[in-house]
């Protein structure tokens, strides 16, 4: 049974570009798909250490809108995000780009709940992992939290993983977004946050799998290799009882010294 914190409905989706594809982007936006410069909602620059210029991270474009009655939470949103380091520096975005054929590549959906604390406990007590804390910005009105990469065990991160977020929206939020204010969709402390852990991920070798690997082969292995159409509901529940059995015994096991 479908809960209402599962009712997920696309919030925006992030997408990487190389440099040369970026300004060109920002150009195929505003021309072919119409977005003025209204529709520019969010744009964060940085000057990178040794860097003399700043340098724009990322942009998101509000493409449409679907005009019903709660219309500011029913747009189509791509935030836009190139690798804006210096090129003697590493970037995740750089790597993730490069592992997947260079060019362009949608990194992550951000799907709005209407509980993320619910949905959050929900998929935490089915061993799902996640790679930040619920982050909450100064307002409150917005949460967020990011899962970790949907990996194949054994294969290079993907760069592939799911936001989840909450927006509570008060009339102070509605009044920002219908003025255009920039901060109102996006904001710095939340995207800067998840830039750096992905960073740091990224640096250390060791990228977050939405699933521990060990979980990946016992659902594999619970659903022994059947066409989709012969996976019936008895199996999809015993699939969900392993995963809360490894999420439980993952949990009460003691946590690993730390390394002197
Ligand atoms: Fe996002």
């Amino acid at each position: 049974m479908k809960k209402s914190f599962q009712n997920l409905v696309v919030d925006h989706m992030t997408l990487l570009v190389e440099p040369r594809y970026y300004p060109v982007a920002y150009a195929l936006f505003r021309i072919v798909f119409g977005v003025d410069e209204a529709g520019i909602i969010y744009e964060k620059r940085k000057r990178w250490p040794g860097e003399a210029e700043e340098r724009s991270m990322t942009f998101a474009v509000k493409i449409g809108e679907n005009r019903s009655p709660r219309k500011t939470l029913s747009q189509s949103i791509f935030a836009v995000v190139q690798p804006s380091e210096p090129a003697s520096q590493s970037s995740h975005v750089r790597s993730m780009l490069e592992a997947r054929g260079g060019s362009a590549h949608w990194q992550h959906v951000a799907l709005r709940t209407s509980d993320l604390l619910a949905f959050h406990k929900h998929a935490i007590e089915r061993g799902v992992n996640f790679i930040t804390p619920i982050l909450k910005d100064d307002d409150e009105d917005l949460i967020q939290v990011f899962s970790g990469e949907w990996i194949m065990p054994g294969r290079k991160p993907s760069g592939l993983f799911f936001e989840f977020v909450q927006r509570n929206p008060g009339r102070a939020l509605l009044q920002k977004i219908a003025s255009g204010n920039r901060q109102a969709w996006f904001r710095d402390r939340t995207f800067l946050g998840l830039y750096q852990e992905k960073e740091t991920e990224y640096q250390s070798g060791k990228v977050t799998p939405f699933i521990d690997e060990d979980l990946f082969f016992a659902l594999e292995k619970s659903l022994a290799g059947r066409p989709l159409w012969e996976i019936k509901a008895a199996d999809l529940k015993a699939a969900e009882k392993i995963m809360k059995d490894y999420a439980a015994a993952k949990k009460s096991r003691p946590a690993a010294p730390a390394l002197a």
